[in-house]
């Protein structure tokens, strides 16, 4: 079979380099794609908001399953126009990814189908809003309603900060039209865990538990980014909270999106906030985590085709999925200035010498190849992913494989996995 993957980052690299180790599986073409995922796969120089240009291609060359990696093409209905044209595609529609597009829906629904989250109220106007902030009080949480790279997250630490935040985001235009909701919520304390799942709309079949570490600098601190490392498995995710998460989180979810008409279809990843033996929802998104995916699909043992196949056909019931004992940790390497404007087109050196590492992956997310060079050419530039028999080991091989590779103004987070360590 040949298969589209559709994205070039990280996230999609991982899933490349999955697909392609599948018996069923002639060829993988990815679209962008990028200079890593070209070793394994042919790029495909269309964007990943081109739906006609996507549907043409797959058509053409005869595609049997295209995975949707990012969250845009999703929301913009690329799984119904494949399927109004009879292809097999694994993602959610667009009704159903509406549960990431949207952060006040998704508040709304898990506040009639009782899914456990921050108590919050949604406003369109500035008043209200800054009413309601000084009703609750500060630490508060400012949200902008629809999708903003990750950015559209304020922890207001004072009153100022949270009335500018609303202000901002109500009246003037800092997110546009994502921008012209705010969701405001109550602070939560605890330990976030990313909790993803394969589901067909009725079947929900969990992947392993991943934590990401979202701040910037070593210890959390910083502004957030995309996510500067994961590691799988997640401690924090014990047995109890694992059980917690299924019927409280997913199953009330995958439930209630199917009685609003809207059956969810994909992968549904909860970011969960865990407090003792508490967990709350912080958000959902419509896709695999990046780089969650990373570490993620490098633990999976099973063959990933027949699943993504089993839930784009509908019917997961009786499918399985195997994880290596292993654990495995991805520390993202970033450009200088990232999660702010970054520098591009610096070449990376020592590619090379961290491939040669065992059990080790470098996956690309923002690189590009000049004058056969590998540059940089985003913020997140590689995920260095690693498995190990102890999440020690795993942390120490991939930052041997971070220490193999350098580039001018290059900066990592030291401490990925650290958490894990201290349970
Ligand atoms: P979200 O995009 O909604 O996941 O928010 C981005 C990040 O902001 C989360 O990963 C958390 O670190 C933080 N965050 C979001 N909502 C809350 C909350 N209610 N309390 C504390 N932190 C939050
Ligand atoms: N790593 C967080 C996300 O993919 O949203």
């Amino acid at each position: 079979m040949k298969v589209l993957v559709v994205g070039g980052g990280g996230r999609e690299h991982a899933l490349v380099w999955k697909i392609a180790q599948s018996p069923l599986v002639e060829k993988v073409y990815c679209a962008p794609g990028n200079p890593g995922i070209g070793t394994i796969a042919e790029n495909v120089p269309l964007t990943v908001e081109d739906l006609p240009g996507l549907l043409a291609f797959a058509k053409e060359k005869g595609v049997g399953l295209t995975v949707v990696g990012p969250e845009l093409p999703l929301s913009l209905g690329i799984v119904d126009l494949f399927e109004e044209h009879g292809m097999t595609i694994f993602g959610a529609r667009r009704n159903a990814a509406i549960i990431e597009a949207s952060k006040a829906f998704a508040k709304d629904l898990m506040k009639k189908y009782d899914v456990p989250t921050a108590a919050y109220e949604v406003f369109t106007e500035v008043e209200p809003a800054i009413a309601f902030i000084d009703r609750v009080g500060i630490p508060i949480v400012i949200k902008a309603d629809g999708l903003a790279a990750g950015k559209g997250v304020i922890i207001a630490q004072s009153r100022d900060e949270a009335v500018a935040a609303v202000t901002d985001m109500l009246s003037g235009n800092a997110f546009g039209a994502a921008g012209s909701r705010v969701v405001i919520e109550e602070f939560l304390v605890g330990e976030e865990a990313s909790f993803l799942a394969f589901t067909d709309g009725k079947t929900i079949i969990p992947l392993a538990s991943a934590q990401d570490h979202k701040a910037v600098f070593d210890g959390d601190q910083g502004p957030n980014t995309g996510g500067m490392g994961a590691y799988s498995p997640a401690p924090v995710v014990t047995p109890d909270i694992h059980e917690k998460a299924m019927t409280e989180v997913m199953r009330r979810t995958v439930d209630g999106m199917a009685a609003e008409g809207r059956p969810y279809r994909g992968v549904l990843y909860a970011g969960l906030m865990i407090d003792g033996d508490r967990v709350k929802t912080l958000e959902f998104n419509a896709r695999f985590g990046d780089p969650e995916c990373q570490p993620l699909l490098m633990r999976m043992k099973s063959d990933i085709v027949p699943v993504l196949l089993a839930v784009a056909k509908g019917d997961l019931s009786g499918v399985s999925i195997d994880w290596h004992d292993k654990a495995a940790v991805c520390v993202v390497m970033a450009a200088g200035g990232y999660p702010g404007d970054y520098r591009k087109g610096d070449e990376i050196k020592g590619l090379g010498d961290a491939a040669a590492i065992d059990d080790l992956y470098v996956f690309h997310a923002g690189t590009a190849e000049t004058d056969g060079k590998t540059v940089t050419a985003g913020g997140r530039v590689l995920g260095v992913t690693a498995l190990g028999v102890t999440v020690k080991e795993a942390i120490d091989r991939a930052y041997r494989g971070v220490g193999a590779i350098s580039w001018d103004g290059m900066h990592f987070r030291k401490d990925i996995g650290a958490k894990a360590l201290k349970r």
